[in-house]
């Protein structure tokens, strides 16, 4: 019997990858990995050149992405038949082989692994290694702290409606704005109302190649990205009193 081994790959310089997750990688004879049609994809992006030279790979290339609305019942149905048809897939080669599944950031923590792994978990022996968030990686490059002393940071999707962002973001001292790609008008919209544009930033591609670092306000964001995230700086809370 094979184990699924799912690694976390950190935020996309594959020099942010554990140790762990580097010695399975490129010790790997199966590897599968999520990707839109079309597109290398960005886990498998990040351990090009890794791969040992006999891999069996096994890309799960999903049947829509932004192409109809996420919360429509033709896409939920059609996600739900992706997932559980690459479950059986992968299943059945675990029955004899290790399978090494590719995750960029870490998989516990909004990773679509997730999906593959509520529906295997009971069946097969399932290893996750943890990777880095993107959001690390992220406020890594803006190169500032991003909550200290009592602050509170929130995680919000850019896919909430825009008054529960609002509400959330007037809320909170730091904050992390996932998902923002097509939703980042919005997402500019409810910082505005919150009182908290002008404090924003825009990280495009985060410790990738082709990294964009800008302040949210300086932004016309017709053009945003999958991967771009947008954050606010907590400014220490119990620090600021004392100084
Ligand atoms: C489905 S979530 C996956 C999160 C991933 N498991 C993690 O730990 O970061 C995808 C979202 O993460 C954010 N993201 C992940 N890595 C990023 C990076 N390197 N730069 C910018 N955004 C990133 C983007 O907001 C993107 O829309």
């Amino acid at each position: 019997m094979g184990r699924i081994i799912c690694c976390g790959l950190g935020p996309g310089n594959p020099d942010l990858m554990s140790v762990r997750a580097d010695r399975e990688v490129r010790a790997a004879k199966h590897v599968a990995y999520f990707r839109k049609k079309g597109r290398l994809g960005q886990a498998r992006r990040i351990v090009e050149g890794m791969l040992a030279a006999d891999v069996c790979e096994y890309p799960m290339e999903y049947p829509v992405t932004t192409e109809i609305a996420f919360d429509s019942p033709d896409y939920i149905r059609l996600l739900a038949g992706f997932y559980d048809e690459w479950a059986e897939r992968l299943a059945r080669i675990a029955r004899a082989v290790d399978v090494v599944v590719l995750c960029e950031g870490d998989p516990y923590f909004y990773g679509s692994f997730m999906h593959l792994h509520a529906r295997l978990q009971k069946r097969i022996e399932i290893e996750v290694i943890a990777g880095i968030p993107g959001m690390a990686g992220c406020w890594n490059s803006v190169g500032q702290p991003i909550a200290l002393g009592d602050d509170v940071t929130t995680i919000l999707m850019g896919t909430l409606a825009e008054d529960e962002l609002e509400r959330r973001m007037r809320n909170s001292d730091a904050l992390v704005v996932m998902k923002t790609g097509r939703n980042l008008q919005k997402v500019r919209r409810a910082l505005a109302s919150a009182g908290r544009l002008n404090d924003a930033w825009l990280v495009e591609r985060g410790t990738m190649p082709g990294e964009r670092l800008a302040r949210l306000i300086d932004v016309d964001g017709s053009d945003c990205p999958y991967f771009a995230i947008v954050l606010v700086h907590g400014r220490g809370r119990r620090m600021e009193a004392a100084e």
